[in-house]
């Protein structure tokens, strides 16, 4: 089986991804910093870590505009990338799990074959929905709320409380840590370590020449 390089990665999808990766992990830092201010101190003082937070948030909120309008306005296939099919759902998700937990220990290959149109297997496309769809809205609306609990006090009040918000965007927080822990171990698992890393860089991706790959978008393959 031959090898094709695919173009799964236009530019505006790794500024956002690195820009958003890089937010997070710093805001994961200051908020633990912010939160437990008597066992972490990394940052010279509350105040400069509080400040950090804020930064971060705002990169993150910015960077997620970028990915939004690139892939609805834009591509216009948000819904195509992101949302399962039918048969995602009732088969591809199995044999997905069934490959992390079990087959890819005895070497077998990923029953995924990514294409641009379809880029990403059954368990990255629920995840990914999740995580950008529901947590991400979470966290960066309670943290909105956090920052102007003054001029937002009605619609702090409505959620429950100041005491309710910061629970929501502590547990989502903690929600999305565990995410970026296992994404950074799954996007470890190709035929490389960096193989699934390295097209996040420079937006090709090494696949076999599956018999019957779809290859509609010739512009986006390079025979190897
Ligand atoms: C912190 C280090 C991170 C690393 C090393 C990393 C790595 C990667 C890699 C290699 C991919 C491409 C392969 C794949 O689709 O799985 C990817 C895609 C993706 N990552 Fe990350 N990631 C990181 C952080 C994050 C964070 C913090 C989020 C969200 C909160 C995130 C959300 C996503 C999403 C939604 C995609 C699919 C992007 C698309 O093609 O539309 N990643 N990541």
């Amino acid at each position: 089986m031959s090898e094709k390089k695919v173009y799964l990665q236009p530019v505006p999808v790794r500024i956002w991804h690195w820009l958003n990766a890089l937010g997070i992990v710093t805001l994961c830092i200051s908020g633990a910093q912010i939160r437990f201010p008597e066992y972490v101190a990394i940052f010279s003082s509350y105040r400069s870590a509080i400040l950090l937070h804020n930064t971060a948030g705002i990169v993150v909120a910015l960077s997620f505009s970028i990915w939004f309008f690139y892939y609805k306005i834009v591509a216009g296939n948000l819904a195509d990338i992101y949302i399962p099919k039918k048969s995602d759902l009732t088969t591809g998700l199995f044999r997905q799990v069934v490959f992390y937990f079990f087959a890819y220990f005895f070497g077998a290959p990923n029953p995924h074959h990514a294409t641009p149109e379809n880029k990403f297997n059954p368990l990255q496309k629920s995840a990914y929905l999740g995580i950008m769809f529901v947590l991400m809205p979470i966290v960066s609306l309670s943290g909105i709320l956090l920052m102007n609990v003054g001029p937002m006090r009605e619609i702090v009040l409505l959620i429950g409380g100041l005491k309710i918000l910061v629970a929501i965007h502590f547990l989502s927080c903690c929600s999305l840590s565990a995410f970026i822990l296992t994404h950074v171990y799954l996007a470890t698992l190709g035929s490389t370590p960096m193989a699934y890393l390295k097209p996040m860089w420079t937006g090709w991706e090494k696949v076999e020449d599956v018999k019957g790959a779809c290859h509609e978008n010739k512009q986006s393959y390079q025979q190897n």
